[in-house]
């Protein structure tokens, strides 16, 4: 197959390409990506160069997405503002590429007669924290962010440019993946780097929520079986095999740092802050898929590669993200570093 895969320069996009490209050694794979402050041409550098080609443009441009597309057999698209932080202080960006250049992309698609396989989130479901169930496919979509409520609305077209248009659009959506190449502003890699940095951690409230890991591997080896299997206008989702509060995330990276529970910083909450996600994955398992890395082994791996890793990470904490993160969390989180 050729693919068409946007957002590939992005944490969960490059693993996708990386592994793709391994599994399938007949494919090809072109990346559209902006880079924004969240890609980074580097981080596809592991994949097979032979079979890549790298597109920097946007998603919203119809112009240079029909460039893209010409010859491909399907899209996939990962390209978006991811985090929710900054959803809430910068709206109209997230509403932008996650509704309107998934609109641009779908419509692209309709016309080449190809494959859209929208990458979605846990987070179109709103909190799950009132009940002990799970969502499934069928639960009624209630975000509570911005961010959750661009990729609702990025997921109300697929499903309306299959219904009306007959289009070949279908939807994943995840719970909260983790692994390498994951960006510092999100939970897990910023715990990890400010633990290897001797900072303080942020934990909003009281860390008792909950989230339902994914390791990215198996994520992007459940995109492969929905875009091989999955069934046109349907979602599949797909969840980690551990629901933890945040607060046991944050310990067990200070038992991997070999640091103390002092190191935490209890800060205030995130407005709108789902309180839990929690996904049903038995559609997809039905497909033969299953989660094969639990959170404890996959935070190991992980913890182990941002500390293996300094080339990756350094140019990030003093880039952009600096200004972002004194910003948000002030001076004093970050005054025993170099940030
Ligand atoms: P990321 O922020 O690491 O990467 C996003 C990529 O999209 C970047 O490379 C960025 O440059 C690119 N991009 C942004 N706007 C663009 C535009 N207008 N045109 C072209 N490229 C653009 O995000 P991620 O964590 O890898 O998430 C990828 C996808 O998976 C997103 O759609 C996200 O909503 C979804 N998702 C993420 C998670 C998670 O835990 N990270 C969970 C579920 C779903
Ligand atoms: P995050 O990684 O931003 O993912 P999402 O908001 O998409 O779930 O956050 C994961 C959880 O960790 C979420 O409940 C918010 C919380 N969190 C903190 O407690 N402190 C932080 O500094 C960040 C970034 C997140």
């Amino acid at each position: 197959m050729k693919l068409l895969v946007t957002g590939g320069a992005g944490f969960i996009g490059s693993n996708f390409v990386e592994r793709r490209l391994e599994v399938h050694p007949e494919d090809h794979i072109v990346v559209l990506d902006k880079l924004t402050y969240a890609g980074r041409r580097e981080n596809l550098e592991g994949a097979a160069s032979d079979r890549l080609e790298f597109v920097q443009g946007d998603i919203r441009d119809r112009t240079a997405v029909s460039a893209a597309i010409t010859g491909c057999d399907a899209v996939i698209n990962f390209a978006a503002e991811s985090h929710v932080d900054r959803s809430i202080e910068t709206p109209g960006e997230f509403i932008e590429t996650d509704v309107f250049g998934t609109y641009v992309l779908l419509d692209a698609a309709r016309e080449a007669g190809i494959r859209h396989l929208q990458i979605s989130t846990d987070e179109v479901y709103g909190d799950f924290s009132g009940t002990e169930g799970s969502a499934t496919e069928s639960s009624p979509l209630d975000p509570s962010s911005p961010y959750s409520a661009s990729k609702a609305g990025g997921d109300l077209l697929v499903g309306a440019f299959a219904r009306t248009y007959g289009s070949d659009a279908l939807i994943v959506r995840a719970s909260n993946n983790y692994g390498a190449r994951q960006h510092p502003e999100k939970l897990i890699p910023l715990c990890i780097l400010n633990a290897l940095a001797g900072d303080q951690l942020p934990v909003y409230g009281d860390g008792k929520q909950v989230r339902n890991w994914l390791n990215v591997q198996d994520f992007c080896a459940a995109i492969d079986v929905v875009l091989e299997c999955g069934a046109t206008g349907e979602a599949y989702n797909v969840g980690g095999p551990d629901e933890l509060e945040n607060i046991e995330v944050v310990k067990r990276i200070i038992e991997l740092a070999g640091g103390d529970e002092s190191r935490i910083d209890f800060i205030e909450d995130r407005p709108g802050h789902d309180l839990r996600y929690s996904l049903s994955s038995a559609r997809l398992e039905a497909l033969g898929w299953k989660a094969e890395i639990g959170f404890h082994e996959g935070i190991e791996s992980t913890f182990a590669w941002y500390r293996d890793n300094p080339q990756w990470w350094e140019p990030i904490r003093s880039g952009e993200y600096r200004d972002y993160y004194l910003s948000h969390y002030g001076q004093e989180l970050g005054a025993g570093s170099d940030r």
